[in-house]
């Protein structure tokens, strides 16, 4: 009798499968992310459209030091949580300015790749000696154990960038259930979100002209293609991206520009595309008050404090349990 080896099938393959064998298509934009995708995210936050990163960067720049009152208003030494650390950029004007001010505090950086978490404790140890640095390498939600299982000291969860947008809202209320699931009463969870804008703002931050979004998009075929042995012809494909003020959600594709047969072989799975087939691959959400409450509100949260930059296109909202 022939025997089959089975072998475990790894998320990224099963969700493959499942994505190009629906209808319509889709693929999960946290499939973007291997070093290339990651150093074209890097090129993404460069680029003079995409103002979320500036926008960031400004107000923790801006209101430094009312978000260390807000930190450490009852004097308790805490740890600061950061999920998706990356390079700590935006994190370091926070960590300078607790050290500048004598906050007792621990920074406990989490990121998938520990080759990031290297680096960035390479870079704290060098600019800003005297802060604490652990590191925690994984998921958000394998390290999200690790998150609970620390009782010693007040917790503060950092979550920037605006990754919650990548999350449709019944995904963002679970995720935010379970991040108040690991913090206490006195405990702070401190998130970007990008807010409802000019649509054409938002639109050409994700529709650039120099072909960075499209190439970070068509990353995920790229992977494919490596990972699991797959033919896409990138150059049959056209990144489109569409913006609905009236949901504010920002949806990424990929269009077929001709029918086409593509193999997966790691898959063994044959798939077509007819002509301007889409592939659904990301969706980055805006936000406004009312959402980001009604989301805080699902979630057993409440706001507990926010701030904004000058035009009022980003903010970033302390919760706390209801
Ligand atoms: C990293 C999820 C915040 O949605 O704005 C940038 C990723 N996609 N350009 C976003 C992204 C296309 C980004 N996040």
């Amino acid at each position: 009798m022939q025997e089959k080896t089975i072998t475990k099938k790894t998320s990224f393959e099963q969700e493959v499968y499942e994505g190009l064998t629906a209808f319509p298509k889709y693929l999960s934009s946290k499939y973007f992310y291997d070093a290339i995708g990651d150093s074209l995210f890097q090129d993404i936050m460069a680029m003079p459209e995409y103002y979320l990163t500036d926008c960031e960067f400004a107000i923790l720049q801006k209101h430094k030091s009312a978000i260390t009152k807000a930190f450490s208003e009852d004097n308790a030494p805490f740890s600061l949580f950061e999920l998706g650390a990356g390079d700590g950029k935006k994190t370091k004007i926070l960590l300078k300015h607790f050290t500048e001010n004598q906050i007792e505090f621990d920074y406990r950086p989490i990121d998938i790749s520990q080759n990031a978490l290297d680096q960035l404790q390479r870079s704290i140890q060098h600019e800003l000696p005297k802060v604490v640095v652990n590191t925690i390498q994984g998921t958000y939600f394998d390290t999200l154990k690790d998150i609970a299982g620390e009782h010693s000291k007040k917790k503060v969860i950092l979550f920037l960038g605006s990754n919650i947008g990548n999350l449709l809202h019944p995904q963002a209320i679970d995720f935010l259930r379970q991040l108040r699931a690991v913090i206490h009463e006195d405990d702070l969870i401190f998130m970007g979100f990008d807010q409802k804008k000019n649509p054409q703002t938002v639109l050409n931050a994700y529709n650039d002209d120099s072909g960075i979004t499209e190439a970070f998009n068509k990353n995920i075929l790229t992977r494919i293609n490596k990972e699991l042995d797959g033919n896409f012809d990138l150059d049959n494909y056209l990144h489109w991206e569409v913006y609905d003020p009236e949901s504010g959600t920002a949806k990424s594709y990929l269009v077929a520009k001709q029918a086409q047969e593509v193999y997966i072989k790691k898959l063994e799975l044959n798939i077509t595309l007819d002509a301007w087939e889409t592939i659904h691959t990301e969706i980055s959400q805006k936000y406004d008050d009312k959402v980001v409450g009604w989301l805080a509100k699902e979630a057993g949260l409440k706001i507990h404090a926010q701030f904004s930059d000058d035009q009022t296109y980003y903010k970033n909202y302390i919760f706390k349990k209801e």
